[in-house]
């Protein structure tokens, strides 16, 4: 990358626009300028970037001008109102909404599975579902080498994955039960302290949830495998950050877990921690803050000769969020398919 870059981050005082100025400083971004939008709520805010402190500004129509990459964290709302502005302005929009990515000229990517994708931009590329990412990070190197036909997946989803706000319903309500107080539900629809709640994102016609839709349908455009069955599970849980999901994989022919460990050892994002006589296995309290995608617990399934069995964990603030999307960035600079604004 030989350029600097004009930034804009919208949604810049969220959970994943603060991991973005996070990741774009850990990562030495070259960034030349940074501007900071969120709502008429934060305008006037100061938030850090670096030693700097710069100050948050309302989104509005004009904030684009001269920006050459503008990073999304604000809703889907936000996104369909103001990504056209900006790819219209000549910014390189990355969206992590779910506003774009199942729109068929919008690519859907995850640098370490379809990087390429990113050239067919048409000014916004979709940053996916912070489940979809780390599941096909852990599988796409094992479907190059024996192609997968079904996956079923359950996912454990920490609340950071709904927002600063879930964030604080849980410190609440865990102090709440803990002093034997009852606990009125804002953000969820009951209790999430102690508790599982198998709903995430609204009810389909079909019975599964949006959030579980939503893997389906971008496992498969990402991966480029329209033809991979996939049935979700998807549920929260009362952990802050960093999501964990259980994998059955359905292959065309055997593999064994030996096999898989040994690609995954070598695939780029992966870090396998996988020794059960010392129960070494990924844990959501271990991976948050860090990049990889962690597998573990991989083994034969036992109703399935084709079968294996495996635990996936990420931060899904960082590669669920911020990082690939900084990585796509990272991406389309290196190959020069950013417009620089001048
Ligand atoms: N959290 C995750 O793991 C994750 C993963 C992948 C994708 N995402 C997506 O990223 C987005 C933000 O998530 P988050 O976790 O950062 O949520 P969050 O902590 O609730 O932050 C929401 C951000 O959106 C801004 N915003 C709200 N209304 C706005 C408006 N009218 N105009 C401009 N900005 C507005 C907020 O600004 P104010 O402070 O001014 O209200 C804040 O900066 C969502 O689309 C979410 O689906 C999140």
């Amino acid at each position: 990358m030989s350029s600097s870059y004009n930034i804009a981050i919208v949604g810049a005082t969220g959970l994943v626009g603060q991991e973005f100025i996070k990741v774009l400083e850990q990562r030495k971004f070259p960034v030349k300028s940074i501007r900071l939008y969120a709502s008429d709520r934060s305008a006037g805010k100061k938030l850090f970037v670096g030693h700097r402190e710069l100050a948050v500004e309302e989104t509005s129509n004009d904030s684009f001008k001269g920006i050459d990459i503008a990073l999304f964290s604000a809703g889907a709302e936000i996104s369909r109102r103001f990504s056209p502005i900006a790819a219209k302005a000549g910014a390189l929009v990355i969206d992590n909404s779910a506003a774009f990515r199942m729109e068929p000229w919008v690519p859907l990517v995850v640098p370490e599975v379809n990087p390429e994708d990113i050239k067919l931009h048409k000014g916004i590329i979709a940053n996916p579902n912070c489940s979809a990412i780390q599941m096909v990070v852990a599988l796409n190197p094992l479907h190059k080498i024996n192609p997968i036909k079904r996956i079923i997946v359950s996912t454990y989803q920490a609340v950071s994955g709904t927002g600063s706000a879930a964030m604080e319903e849980l410190t609440t309500q865990s102090k709440a039960v803990l002093e034997g107080q009852s606990v009125v539900p804002h953000v969820y629809p009951h209790q999430i302290a102690f508790n599982l709640l198998p709903e995430i994102d609204v009810f389909l016609d079909s019975g599964y949830t949006k959030e579980e839709w939503k893997m389906v349908e971008e496992t498969k455009k990402i991966m480029h495998a329209p033809q991979i069955l996939v049935s979700a599970t998807c549920v929260r849980v009362p952990v802050f950050i960093s999501h964990s999901e259980a994998v059955n994989i359905d292959f065309t022919n055997p593999m064994s877990p030996d096999e898989a460990r040994k690609i995954l050892s070598r695939s780029p994002g992966v870090k396998v921690l996988d020794d059960p006589h010392v129960s070494l296995y990924p844990q959501p309290w271990l991976s948050k803050g860090s990049d990889e995608t962690y597998v573990g617990r991989i083994r034969a399934d036992a109703s399935n000769p084709n079968g294996l069995v495996m635990w996936v964990v990420a931060d899904n603030l960082r590669k669920g969020a911020a990082l690939n999307a900084v990585q796509i960035a990272e991406e389309a600079a290196r190959r020069n398919w950013v417009k620089i604004q001048g």
